[in-house]
């Protein structure tokens, strides 16, 4: 292997990272139904975007299936973290499922505020990504209402009804910089353009942004662990990009590291999309001291304590509800 002239090596580890409050509630979410209602729990969708997480929890039991109606009548569901729409939550109580609502409380806050609106007759501009569940479910709560706003050039281009009363919302899990040039844009054309009550964009998603743009400044490599539909986690690649990382890769595990990114690479950043466990990062550094980088200094640019409660549906009694 070349060996850096001078420059010692070194992993320059990015705080926060890994988990969210969403995530960890929504995989203790699962392993609860598990264990309150025994094996087989069905789950809409990947409970979060991580291979890791969906194939440990397949191995205790859990089933993932695209839709409610491929859940046997009666069963349990578990929805995941991304939220859904009003119309999946209908579909699974006709066909009497015991649905358990995984949502991030950070997504329903979207929700309740697409519904506000819409209430209120403004039209919603929602800023995110076509196809993504998040937005599937968030644009179920005001359908009529609503139109979808994929990046800063579509800014320049969607049509309104009423560029009077217009409001946009967002995804969690953008990058800042991205929506704010969309908005930017946007409110170009329609001056009257209102913000929302408050930022949509969550915490955990800034706050892993902004440690990874302090990494990046800094190092020759960023790796980012995470799963390819994981919309933070890829999100996290783009930002160490444009803020001075020489490189940048995403990678589900270790092993996927390629020796050549590695050449003449004195600092590695490491950080982790919000719906990766630690394990898998801690399998990262393991593969990167073998490599030489045994020097890790942790960049830390806020603190997180954020818990939510478990969903009310395994809050209630301990043989589970009616
Ligand atoms: Fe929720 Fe943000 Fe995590 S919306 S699931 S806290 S990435």
């Amino acid at each position: 292997r070349d060996e850096p002239v001078g420059a010692p090596k070194r992993v320059l580890l990015a705080a926060p990272r890994g988990y969210c409050a969403g995530v960890d509630r929504a995989v203790i979410a699962v392993e609860k139904a598990l264990e309150q209602y025994g094996a087989p729990v069905y789950v809409r969708k990947q409970i979060v975007h991580n291979i890791h997480v969906v194939s440990t929890l397949e191995q205790q039991g859990a089933i993932f299936v695209d839709e409610v109606d491929e859940v046997p009548e009666g069963a349990n569901v578990v929805f995941s973290a991304h939220g859904v729409s009003p119309m999946v939550v209908q579909s699974a109580s006709d066909r009497g499922l015991h649905a358990i609502d995984a949502t991030c409380p950070l997504v329903t806050k979207v929700h309740r505020e697409a519904v506000r609106f819409a209430k209120q007759d403004y039209e919603i501009l929602l800023i995110g990504h076509a196809g993504h569940e998040e937005v599937e479910g968030t644009m179920g709560h005001a359908p009529e209402r609503t139109t979808l706003v994929n990046n800063p050039d579509e800014a320049d281009t969607v049509e309104v009804k009423n560029p009077d009363h217009l409001v946009w919302l967002s995804q969690t899990t953008l990058s800042v910089d991205e929506t704010m040039e969309t908005v930017r844009r946007l409110r170009k054309r329609f001056p009257k353009l209102q913000d929302p009550p408050s930022d949509d964009i969550c915490y955990a998603t800034q706050n892993r942004q902004v440690a990874i743009k302090k990494v990046a400044r800094d190092a020759d490599l960023v790796i980012v662990v995470g799963s390819a539909n994981s919309s933070n986690s890829v999100r996290l690649v783009e930002v160490a990009l444009d803020h001075g990382a020489k490189a940048a890769y995403r990678i589900d595990y270790a092993h996927e590291i390629q020796q050549e990114w590695l050449d003449g690479v004195a600092t590695v950043g490491v950080t982790s999309g919000a719906s990766v466990p630690e394990v898998l990062v801690q399998e990262v550094l393991r593969d990167l001291a073998d490599a030489g980088y045994v020097d890790v200094e942790p960049v830390v640019t806020a603190e997180e304590d954020l818990m939510f409660s478990l969903p009310k549906e395994l809050r209630k009694t301990k043989s589970g509800a009616t």
